[in-house]
This record gives C-alpha cells, structure tokens and sequence, in this order.
C-alpha cells in the first residue's frame, strides 16, 4: 500500500477484463472482533478477448486474511496460487468455473474508511472507487459488472438492522441470538455499488408512486435520537424522484430506496445501488439545528446521489479515467434541479464562484489534469473540482450548442443506448451527436486539454457604418504535461446595451442562421482568433460578454469602472448583473491593496455607494440575488485574479472596503435587516431562505462597521434566534468581527453555545469551524487547543475539515502567516493523519500545492513543509502522489 509501490495507471493500457463475474453471491457473518466473508463467483472467460491465451486469473485484494480458496469444489492449496500485498493470482483457469472464497478482514481496525468498518458501533462499506478489494478478492473494476446477492449473519441485539442492495429475498431467525438476511440486487453492477449496512438503526418510511405506477418504498435510516431530523432528505428525494422523470425520462427500478446515515465518512455521500450511504452532515435536518445552507445542500446531495441511479448506476464507467461520465453528468443533473427548485440565476453565481476560485486554481496548479485524465496514481485523489464542477460545465456547453429539445434526445439516446453498459466519455458526446447530426469532434478537446482557456476580447465601433466589432482572441497557458493546445470550441453568449440599458437587437453580418435579431446571442468561437461584426448599431454600445458564464473561461476585455456600474445596474442577464458588480469590487480591492503598499489614501467612490444603496432600495424584488451582489468577492477570487498573491495587502483592502461600505451603508442597511426579520414559524422554502439571506448580510455588514451597538444587536440574535441560520450568522459575525469588543464577546457567545448544543455532533461541528476559522490574532494557538477539545476527534473526517481543513484553506491570513508555523501545522497534520486515514490526510494537502503564486519566501516555506512530508517516507499513495507532483 506504500511508496514503494505508488505506480501509475495510463488510460492508455486499457484492456478489457479477461473474464466476467457473472454472479456473485456473498455471505458476511459480522463479528465484533472480525468479520468473515465468503464468497461465491461464477466466472467465465471474455468473449471480446481477442488472440485468447488462456491468461491466469488475477483477482484485486487488500488486508484481507485469505482462509480458503475452492475452484469449481475443488480446495486450491498453497501451490494452485501466488498471493501478494495487492492480488490472488491463479494461474490457470478453466474457460468457465465457479470460485469459492473465504477471507477474514477486521472492520474494527479501519480507519481509512474504506471497505468494511465501524463507524459508531455500526457496520457500514464504502466501496468506491476501489474499497471492494478490502472486502473480498475480486475483479475490482468498473466494466465488471455482475448479479450481486448478499447473505448478512450478526447478532440480532447489537445488529437489529441488515442492509444491502437490491429487494429483500429472505430473512430468519438463528439460534445463539443471531438472525440472517438475504438481498438480492437483480441489477447487474460494478462492485463500487455494493453496499452492506447493519446496526441499531430506526427508520421513516414514505411512499412514492412512480410514472409508470408502480410503488416505491422510501426509507431512511438514522439512530434513534436522529429520526426527528429525516423530513427534509425524504421531501428531497421525491422531489427528486418526480423532476428526473419529468426532465429526463428516468424512473426508479427496485421496490425499496434506501438512505442510511453515519457519522464517520469521507466523502457527503456514496450512490449504492438502491443503498445510499450518506455522511450524517449532508442528510439529518431540522430547523434548530441546521442553517439554510445546509438544508440547501442536502436537497442537491440527495438528488445527486439518486440521480446516479441512471447517470451512473444503470449506465457506468468503462475504467476510473471516465470518472467525469458519471459525477460530470451527474453534478450538471443536480444543478438543473437546485436551479428548478430554488433561483436559477442564484444557483448559476455558486457554481459559478466555486468553478472560478477552486478549479480555476487546481487548473492553474500543479495538479492540473484534463476531465478525462491521462493517468493517475490514486484514484482517491482525482475525485477533483476538475471531474466535478469542470466535467460538468462540459455538459452544461454541450446542452447550451445543441439546445433543449436537442439534449434530451441526446441523454435518451445515450441512456438506451448503453443501458446496463460500462462506458466512456466519448460514447456520451457520441450519443449528443447521432441524436443532433452535429460534430462534436472539437469540442471534445475539453475532455483531453487541462488548463482554462483565455478569452481576450476587443471591440470597435465604426459610426458611419453603425458597425460593430467584436474581435475574440483564445490561448490556454501551459499545464503539466501539455505545453501546447489546440483551439478550443466555445460557446461565448453575448448582448450589447445602448445607452439607455436595453438590449439592442442584434444581426451579425453574413449570418446564415436565421437567428438574427434576438437580444442574446451565442457566438461559437472555435479558432485562436475570430472577428464579428454586428449591423445597423446606432451608437456605441456597451458589451455584455459571457452571459450566463457560458463557459469556463477567464474573460479579458477592458471594462472601465463606468462599463462595470453600469451593467450591474442594467444588464438583462442576472449573472452578468451580479459579475460586473463583483469585478468591480475586485478592481477597488486591488487598487486599494496598492495603495496600501504605496501608503497611500484610500477612499470608496460614491457612485459605487450608491449602486450598493440602490441593490439594498431595489433588494425587495429578489433579495436572495440583492444578498449575492452585495457579497465582498472573497480572498480566494481575488487571489486567483492576481499573478503574485500578497496576503497581507489584499486582506487589509479586503477589510477596508468591508469596512468603509458597511458604515456608508449603515441606515439602509439597518432598515432592510429590521424589514427582513419575521416571526414566522421556519421554514425551508426558497422564499424564505431568500429574506434570511440577506437580512443576515445586513447584519454581518452592520458588524463589519465595528460598531459597539451592532456587535450586541448580534449578540441577542445569537442567543435568541429561534433557528440555527439565524443563530450561526449571528455567532459567525461576531466571531469574524475584529472590533476591539468582540473578543470578549465571541468567547462568550461561543462558550454558551457549546453549552446548548454539546449533545449535537453536527451543531458541535459547526462550533469547531467558526473558531477554526476566526481572523483574530492567536488563530492557530486556538486551532491547536480544539485539538485537544473532547469534541474533537481525529478519526472522524468531519471534525478533522472542521478544524485542520477550515483553518488551512479558509483563514488564509493566519494559515499563511510569514512565519510558516502554519503550514507547519498542515505538515505535522497530514503526516498524523496519513497514518490513520490517507484520503482525508492528501485532501487536506490541497493548500500547499498552490505555492506557485505565493512570493518567494512563503514559496519557499510551502516547499519545505511538503518536502518534509516526503522525506518522512513510507506515505500512502494517496499523499505521495499529491506531494511529489506538487513539488514537480
Ligand atoms: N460517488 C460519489 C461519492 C464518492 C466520491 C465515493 C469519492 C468515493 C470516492 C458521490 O456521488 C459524490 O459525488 N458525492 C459528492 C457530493 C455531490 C453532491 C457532488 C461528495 O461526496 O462530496
Ligand atoms: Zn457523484
């Protein structure tokens, strides 16, 4: 599992598997001490093999203790086979057979969280990508897919509850105590589906009918003291449910759907045929104790995690380079929903924030790598924004060309098409195409090119001939391993505003299409430099380019200040509205962050002051979309829009403007808060969610002004909100405050809210996160000392991004404090943590590996500390691939 052994895969070496598991029948008697598993695998030789030469068996295994191994009812001996740290090898083999297995593993020691293990006293398997072989030995990989039924034995008071994929065959009482089930999963699948849960679980039932009629049971498993928090995951899910009938045609296929919760998981949540598996954090809710935002997240992780059932389960990858085929398509598909459920434009600026500050970054690093990857060395580590967010935004263009009738007959073809198939990327752009007689050949350069392609565009305006031109540039920097790209086919949507703000309507000149004369059109950029002009322009118009972020592409054109008030005040297109006000925020931060090197005067514009007056005047349209522009572009944006990043200066304007604006803003501010608030019973709805959105901005800005008498107004809400979103943006703006005051009073407000809510582990979670994450001086004594709190615990992945995670990738000024004790921090971490739970330890490492726009001495320092994790030696594949290529 170490070093020593970390090869890489390549795409490549692809070959199909040389024998098929047709069924797989598994037997688990669960034990506190081990757990045995036998295994029964009926086997044949691969028909699609070409030049057959009777190849040896090579089955996948890890920390497994092999107890018997029977071919075709024959005992194999020590001599029939090879065993090493990674395979079971049986060198010859019949064409077809039946192979019994029987090995021991031991749940209780696992603590990487894959395969088997316990998470508080439960049982419960986490197989993808490649957790199966920590189970049993098998033909570990995606393209083999098989009919799975699985056998559970445990102690019937400790394991009341047994649960795997599929229908429930059978289940019967034993003697000693015990009792047994049997699952059958009529649905051939990959071995990273199967799933096995058992434990002392109680569970809400609903029922949903689907298109077709047929009834579906729902149920949700959680302990006894979660049942009260269920509501929002089932209403979620049949949301869920009914929109991908409805938007895609796709209805569910088994008799039961199942969710379990549990504390200790790496990831949100695992889509197991008709068995999720969720981390407790993405699926229990209730008012109380949980913020808009996570019940927000929990509607789209629920809908993702079913939507996979076809994006996914029902069609799969051929091999893990495909990855984006599933999670691309699959993260495209819950963000149509979240945008159907709540605000398309709103729902449009958070990814689009996320795609710009994290991805943007990971394909600027050293971890660049295309969506479909070349090669990898864990599998683990390219769970990446670049599959995810990046993958998805591939579809997202791929819809935007072929247009919405046009998509669906695409995702139709391809879901009949490869029903019960393993498959590629290239046979999902395959499918878009044979549905729309279109050529997706150059558009497919986004799979293999890494990078964000630059768009610089440049404008004239010739008014004798009311001509306008747009002259549209592309190039894509260098990335690891990719020196030189080729040209990119992009979709650029643009509008012109005239003078007044409207949209002008719009013809291009020599265009053939037929949709001239519409307000918004999409120019198709596809070589390195494009020119269009527009007619019968009747003045100078102001571009407004990338509408919608049509795609991921950092846009250069020259917008002055003016250009930039005034689309935020009268683009049409909300996206645009909301980005111009940020770029100009961003434009006055950086300037201010040069004046502040330069010692010189800072001083907010007025006109900006009263844009942000009119948005909060204008905020009861949509307030949800008045909270968003009137959000302070974050320090993650501003750093990945400089070439150099300097720490001190961008977070001291970033406070300034912060600052400044709040106190500007002080008497609309405090009016929109006072007619934001509400006594209404809570409730989860868009609407709601939206007035608490910003009425709690308004009062985090009202803080920012560092007024006395707002910190206390806070303080009241924090103690007596009568719902965590209220409560958490109360204590989280005074936490976050740097009054000279709010020391006190944050140690307080946090000291008192520890009291309230120890028993929630959740609620204590978010109550790590706010500290970890406080700006104010002595941050990392602090994260040190929550280390050694009793509510942290390092094998529990949530507490450890609570508190290494948030204060290493969010409080930046501190983690990258120039005395480097920060990130020495994260180096003695990873390292800790490497040893217990490698994927979590090489996530955590993300920060480091962007030392390459730092200056030079905290350059310097980054290196040292990820080359003291390498120097540590015998690291797991996961950190040591992460390390040595961020080191290059
Ligand atoms: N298939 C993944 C879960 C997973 C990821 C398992 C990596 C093993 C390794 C699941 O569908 C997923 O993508 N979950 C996301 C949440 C989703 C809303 C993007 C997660 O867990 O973060
Ligand atoms: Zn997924």
């Amino acid at each position: 599992m170490r070093e020593r052994q970390a090869t890489t895969t390549y795409l490549k070496d692809y070959r199909p598997p040389n024998y098929l598991i047709d069924t797989t029948d598994l037997k688990f008697e669960l034990d506190n001490e081990f757990t045995l598993v036998s295994s029964k695998l009926s086997l044949r030789r691969n028909p699609e093999v070409e030049g057959w030469n009777s190849p040896p068996l090579v089955l996948d295994g890890q920390e497994l203790e092999l107890l018997s191994v029977t071919l075709d009812g024959q005992v194999l001996s020590h001599a029939d086979y090879a065993l090493n740290t990674e395979s079971l090898i049986i060198a010859t083999v019949p064409d077809q057979f039946v192979l019994e297995i029987q090995v021991r593993i031991k749940p209780i020691e696992n603590t990487a969280l894959e395969g088997l293990y316990i998470s508080d006293g439960m049982h419960c398997t986490q197989c993808e990508a490649q957790g199966f072989r920590r189970i049993t030995y098998y033909l570990d990989r995606p393209d083999v897919m098989s009919r799975f039924t699985t056998e559970i034995i445990a102690d019937q008071a400790s394991n009341p509850v047994l649960l795997s994929n599929g229908n429930l065959l059978e289940s019967e009482e034993l003697t000693g105590g015990r009792h047994s089930v049997k699952w059958l999963d009529p649905h051939m699948k990959p071995a990273y589906l199967f799933a096995l849960v058992a434990g002392k679980l109680e569970f809400i039932e609903d029922l949903f009918v689907t298109c077709s009629g047929r009834e579906v049971t729902l149920r949700i498993f959680v302990e006894a003291k979660d049942l009260d928090k269920c509501d929002h995951a089932i209403e979620s899910l049949k949301n869920s449910m009914k929109w991908d009938e409805e938007v895609y045609g796709r209805e569910y296929d088994l008799d039961i759907f199942m969710i379990v919760a549990v504390d200790a998981f790496n990831m949100g949540a695992m889509e197991n045929k008709g068995l999720n598996i969720f981390n407790s954090s993405c699926v229990l809710a209730k008012p109380e104790t949980t913020t808009d935002l996570t019940y927000q997240r929990i509607e789209a992780i629920v809908a993702h995690e079913y939507f996979h059932n076809w994006s996914g389960n029902r069609v799969t990858c051929r091999d893990w380079f495909q990855l984006s085929l599933k999670e691309g398509l699959t993260v495209y598909r819950d963000s149509q929903f979240s945008a159907d459920m709540g605000s398309k434009t709103v729902k449009r600026i958070d990814d689009v924030a996320l795609l710009r500050t994290v991805q943007f970054a990971e394909d600027a690093g050293p971890m660049a790598h295309p969506v479909r990857p070349d090669s990898f060395m864990e599998i683990s580590n390219f769970y990446t924004v670049t599959i995810y967010e990046k993958g998805a935004e591939l579809i997202r263009m791929m819809h935007h060309l072929v247009g919405d009738a046009g998509f669906r007959r695409g995702t139709d073809l391809y879901f009949d098409r490869h029903d019960g198939q393993a498959v590629t990327t290239e046979d999902f752009v395959k499918a878009l195409e044979d549905a729309n007689q279109v050529d997706l050949t150059q558009f497919s350069r986004w799979y293999s090119q890494s990078g964000t392609p630059v768009l610089k565009i440049s404008d004239q305006y010739d008014a004798q001939n009311q001509q306008y031109r747009l002259t549209v540039e592309q190039s894509c920097p260098a990335t690891p391993g990719q020196p030189h790209k080729k040209p990119f086919h992009i979709p650029l949507l643009i509008g012109l505003l005239d003078t007044d703000g409207t949209d002008l309507p719009l013809s291009l000149q020599n265009d053939l299409s037929g949709v001239n004369g519409s307000t918004s059109l999409t120019l198709e950029i596809t070589s390195e430099k494009q020119q269009f002009v527009f007619e019968n322009i009747p003045e100078r118009p102001t571009p407004s380019l990338l509408r919608g972020f049509s795609a991921p592409v950092k846009l250069e054109y020259d917008y002055s200040s003016t250009d930039l008030e005034f689309l935020a005040q009268h683009d049409s297109d909300g996206f645009n509205r909301w980005d111009a006000l940020q770029k100009r925020f961003v434009v006055l931060i950086l300037d201010f962050a040069e004046k502040l090197r330069q010692g010189e005067e800072m001083e907010l514009p007025t006109q900006l002051i009263s844009i942000c007056s009119s948005v909060l005047a204008e905020s009861e349209n949509d307030p949800q979309l008045a909270a968003k522009m009137l959000s302070i572009p974050t320090e993650a944006y501003l750093w990945e829009l400089v070439d150099e990043i300097d720490v001190e200066s961008i977070h001291r304007a970033r406070e300034f403007v912060k600052q400044e604006l709040a106190t500007a803003l002080n008497e609309p501010l405090l009016r929109v808060y006072r007619e934001q608030s509400s006594n209404e019973l809570y409730q989860a709805t868009s609407q709601q969610m939206a007035r608490r959105s910003l009425k709690n901005l308004a009062m985090q800005y009202l803080v920012w002004s560092g007024e006395e008498r707002w910190l206390q107004m806070a303080t009241e809400q924090a103690s007596s909100g009568s719902n965590m979103t209220d409560v958490s943006a109360a204590l989280g703006a005074i936490v976050n405050s740097m009054a000279p005051q709010a020391g006190q009073l944050s140690d307080k407000a946090l000291d008192q809210f520890y009291l309230n809510w120890k028993h929630e582990p959740l609620v204590v979670n978010q109550w790590l996160a706010l500290q970890a994450g406080c700006p104010r001086e002595g941050a990392l004594q602090r994260v040190e000392k929550l280390l050694e709190h009793d509510a942290f615990d390092i094998r529990n992945p949530n507490k450890v991004r609570s508190v290494v995670g948030v204060f290493c990738a969010q409080n930046r000024i501190h983690f990258h404090h120039i005395d480097g004790n920060g990130y020495r921090f994260l180096e003695q971490q990873v390292i800790r943590l490497d040893g217990i739970n490698p994927q979590i330890a090489s996530r955590l490492l993300t920060p480091l590996t962007q030392w390459g726009k730092h200056n030079k001495p905290r350059q310097t320092l980054m290196k040292q500390s990820l080359s003291k994790i390498l120097e540590k030696g015998n690291l797991s594949k996961d950190v040591y691939e992460v390390a040595s290529k961020s080191l290059g």
